[in-house]
């Protein structure tokens, strides 16, 4: 019996937004494990464009009809969050070596304060190697297409969200 199988893995993030990147791992999770609850971090240091609220409803929406992903948020230790949610395992995506120190700090950090929750990480198709959710941003508010880079519902939520701020900006910070 494939035990793994039946293990729900949590795969925790800011997501703001989510992108395809995101999405492509989600994808590979679900190969592996029963079910993948994305879980937002309320509370975090980071500035981010869109309200909790408005990341949980943009990822409900993307994966719609898909009873094997489900959205939650959390604050606190992410590991305490593992553990409640009933998950054992947290995936992290592993772009580029650039990522990886942050991310061996993070998973051995959470290692030693729960040694029963263990990381997985899973690399993005290549051609999502380069995309974040930071450029993401930063491309759209300079006018740049980033239809390929994002579901549809993300980019409906960031011309919303633009248009709200008094339009795309050609040019200057926000
Ligand atoms: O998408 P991000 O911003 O890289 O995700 C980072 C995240 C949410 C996974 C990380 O900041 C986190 O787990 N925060 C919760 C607080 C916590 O458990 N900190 C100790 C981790 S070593």
């Amino acid at each position: 019996m494939n035990r793994r199988r039946d293990t729900a893995a949590l795969f925790p993030g800011s997501f703001d937004p989510i992108t395809n990147g995101h999405l492509d791992i989600v994808e590979r999770g679900l190969s592996v494990f029963r079910e993948i609850v994305i879980a937002i971090l309320v509370n975090s240091d980071k500035r981010p464009l869109f309200t909790v609220e408005e990341r949980v409803r943009t990822i409900r929406q993307v994966f719609r009809g898909n009873k094997r992903v489900r959205v939650d948020t959390f604050s606190g230790l992410l590991v305490d969050y593992a553990e409640r949610a009933g998950a054992s395992v947290i995936i992290r995506g592993l772009r580029a070596i650039s990522d990886f120190e942050y991310e061996f700090q993070m998973a051995l950090m959470n290692r030693r304060l729960n040694p029963k929750v263990e990381t997985v990480f899973m690399m993005p198709a290549e051609s999502y190697t380069y995309v974040s959710s930071r450029l993401v941003k930063e491309v759209f508010r300079l006018g740049g297409r980033v239809s390929d880079l994002v579901p549809p519902a993300v980019e409906k939520r960031l011309r919303a969200k633009y248009k709200l701020r008094g339009g795309r900006p050609t040019g200057e910070s926000e």
